[in-house]
C-alpha cells in the first residue's frame, strides 16, 4: 500500500515514552548465555537494553506513562481522544485489548480502542491508520502507542535472540493541523517469510513444542531487513516527490546498527541525519521508532519544518515508511530514561 497524503493535514502534536528502570548490560547477558560484549557490540551495536524484572510489567504499564506524557505535551485532555490504537505483540492479554485497558485507565469514555499486530512495524501501521481516520474526518484526536514487553516472550537460553531485544514504549498524539504533517505512507507484508521471525504457540494454532518464545532465523531476517529498509524508503520518497537530500531527520527501526548503516549507505544518508539509540535500548519492537523520535526531540533535531523519514520492519514479515514535515515545538520532551 502506498499513497501520498491528500486529505486534511494531520500531524504529531505530542510525544512521550517509557522504558523499565532496569539496565541490562552485555556483560549481564554474558552471565546468562555464552556470548560476549565484544560479539554483541560488533554484530549488533547494542551495549545495553532495558528489561523489566520478570513478571513485574505488562504492556499497559509502559503504555500508560508514555501516553500521559504525549497528552500533556499536546495539551490534549484524555477525554478528547476519540481513537486509541496500541501497536504491540505483547498485549497484557489477548482480550480485552491493551488499548481498552489504557483508555479506561486514562479516562477516555468515548474513544474507539483496539490493538494492532504488525510485529516491529506496528507503530508505522498504527500511525498510518490514525492518519487515515483523522484525514477523513472520522476522528478528531488520536492517540497511538507502540511498544512491547519483549522480555515476556524471550527465550533466556537462546543467545541468538536474547542479546537483541529490549522493553519500551512510545506514544504520539495525532491531530488535524493547518499545514505540514504527514506527506505519505508505504506499508507492506510478506507472510511467506512469516516463519523467519515468529512466536509459535501464541494463538489458536497448536504446535508440538509448548514453549512460547521468539524464534528467529537471524540471517534471513537480516537479508529481508537490509532490502526493505531501502526499498520502502525509496518508494515513499518517490511517491511524495522528495529525495533523500530533502530529508532532515532519518528515523530507522532500531534492530541492529549494521542494518541501519547498510540502509543509510544505500540511501545516501549522512551520519548526522540518522537517529540511533539501538546501543542503549536494543530492539524494542513497536517502541523503537517513537523512542527514537523522543531522542531526536530531546537533542533538538525535531523542529517545525524539518522533513522526517521513518522506516520500520519486522515480524510478518512487515515493513512500513512514513514521510512527514514536523510541525510542533518538542522542547520539554524528556529522554526515556
Ligand atoms: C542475529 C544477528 C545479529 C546475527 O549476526 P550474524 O552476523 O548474522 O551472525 P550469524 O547468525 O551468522 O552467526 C555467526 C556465529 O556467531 C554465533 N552467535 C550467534 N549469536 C551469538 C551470540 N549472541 N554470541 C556469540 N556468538 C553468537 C553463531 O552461532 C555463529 O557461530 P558459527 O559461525 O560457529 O556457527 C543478525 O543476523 C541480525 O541482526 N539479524 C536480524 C535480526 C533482527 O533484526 N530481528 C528483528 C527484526 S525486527
Amino acid at each position: 500500500m502506498i499513497g501520498s497524503a491528500n486529505g486534511r493535514p494531520v500531524s504529531i502534536t505530542g510525544l512521550g515514552c517509557e522504558v523499565p528502570e532496569r539496565i541490562v548490560t552485555n556483560e549481564d547477558i554474558a552471565e546468562i548465555v555464552d556470548t560476549s560484549d565484544e560479539w554483541i557490540v560488533s554484530r549488533t551495536g547494542i551495549r545495553e537494553r532495558r528489561l523489566a524484572e520478570p513478571g513485574t510489567l505488562a504492556m499497559s504499564d509502559l503504555a500508560l506513562p508514555a501516553a500521559r506524557e504525549a497528552l500533556a505535551q499536546a495539551g490534549v485532555a484524555p477525554a478528547e481522544i476519540d481513537v486509541l490504537i496500541v501497536a504491540t505483540v505483547t498485549p497484557d492479554m489477548a482480550f480485552p485489548s491493551t488499548a481498552a485497558i489504557v483508555a479506561d485507565q486514562l479516562g477516555m469514555p468515548d474513544a474507539a480502542a483496539y490493538d494492532l499486530s504488525a510485529g516491529c512495524t506496528g507503530f508505522m501501521y498504527a500511525i498510518a491508520q490514525a492518519y487515515g481516520m483523522l484525514a477523513a474526518g472520522l476522528s478528531r484526536k488520536a492517540l497511538v502507542i507502540g511498544g512491547d514487553v519483549l522480555s515476556s516472550i524471550m527465550d533466556w537460553t537462546d543467545r541468538s535472540t536474547l542479546v537483541l531485544f529490549g522493553d519500551g514504549a512510545g506514544a504520539v498524539v495525532m491531530e488535524q493541523v493547518d499545514e505540514g504533517g504527514f506527506l505519505g505512507f508505504e506499508l507492506g507484508a510478506d507472510g511467506g517469510g512469516g516463519d523467519t521471525l515468529w512466536l509459535p504457540g501464541s494463538g489458536s494454532r497448536t504446535f508440538e513444542d509448548p514453549e512460547r518464545f521468539i524464534k528467529m532465523n537471524g540471517r534471513e531476517v537480516f537479508k529481508f531487513a537490509t532490502r526493505v529498509m531501502v526499498t520502502s524508503a525509496e518508494a515513499i520518497l518517490d511517491e511524495c516527490g522528495k529525495t533523500m537530500d530533502d530529508v532532515d531527520v532519518y528515523v530507522p527501526h532500531q534492530a541492529n546498527i549494521r542494518i541501519i548503516d547498510h540502509a543509510a549507505r544505500k540511501l545516501g544518508v549522512p551520519r548526522e541525519k540518522i537517529v540511533v539509540n539501538v546501543d542503549r535500548y536494543g530492539n524494542t519492537s513497536s517502541g523503537s521508532i517513537p523512542l527514537a523520535l523522543a531522542d531526536a526531540a530531546t537533542d533538538g533535531r525535531l523542529r517545525p519544518g524539518k522533513l522526517v523519514l521513518m522506516t520500520g520492519m519486522g515480524a510478518g514479515l512487515t515493513w512500513g515508511s512514513a514521510l512527514m514535515e514536523w510541525t510542533s515545538e518538542t522542547e520539554g520532551i524528556r529522554e526515556a530514561a
